[in-house]
């Protein structure tokens, strides 16, 4: 029996750009049955919690000041998915590594995108604009977009897609992330079909 709908949960910390690209990409019928129906942030100032209240989508915010004790913070969130029966969850620049407890809970279901070409510039340490920094002083000629199930071991799941972007002499690390992040907002949604498909939901 296939869901009448895939309720999604979108999980943020900045902007959203990749969250808008989302929205965008269900409102225009690209994922079909898709619906967002949480977004949570962890961050209270992040501006894709506008982007989500823009267009009627709940939001919550579970920060680590709120809740201190991780143990507590594990809870909130899964309780936050739960209450809105989410098949999956995506985080789209989520600055945080979740607690492995939301991690077995969901297990297969988390996504998460990352801008370089995984296995490279993943892990630990290997976020913002530190990925396109290692990237130029690496001298790669090519970097990317991987989009990945969420496993314990942090930017080391299963890959669900990848894309390949050039780097060009001139980069700095933000003209790079800028061009990085175009192709983000094109593959995330069509990595969240993927998914959808392959799960047969
Ligand atoms: C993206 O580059 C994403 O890959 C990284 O954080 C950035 C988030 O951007 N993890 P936005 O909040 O979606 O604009």
């Amino acid at each position: 029996m296939k869901k009448e709908e895939i309720r999604i949960t979108v999980m943020i910390s900045g902007s959203g750009t990749n969250l808008q690209a989302i929205i965008d990409a269900v409102e225009a019928g690209e994922i079909p049955r898709a619906k967002i129906v949480l977004v949570i942030s962890n961050q209270a100032s992040a501006y894709g919690l506008e982007r989500a209240e823009n267009h009627d989508i709940p939001t919550e915010i579970i920060t680590d000041h709120d809740f201190a004790d991780i143990k507590d913070r594990e809870k909130a969130v899964i309780a936050a998915l739960d209450n809105e029966r989410t098949d999956l969850v995506v985080l789209a620049g989520y600055m945080k590594i979740l607690p492995e407890a939301v991690i077995d809970a969901y297990e297969g279901r988390i996504i998460n995108i990352h801008p370089a070409l995984l296995p490279k510039f993943g892990g630990r340490g290997f976020y913002g604009l530190k990925v396109h920094q290692a990237v130029l002083d690496a001298g790669e000629t090519e970097t990317g977009v991987s989009i990945h199930y969420v496993t314990k071991e942090v930017d080391a799941g299963p890959i669900i897609l990848q894309k390949k972007v050039e780097v060009r002499q001139s980069d700095t690390p933000e003209i790079l992330a800028e061009r990085v992040l175009e192709r983000e907002h094109e593959l995330y949604p069509q990595a969240i079909k993927k998914v959808i498909e392959e799960k047969g939901w």
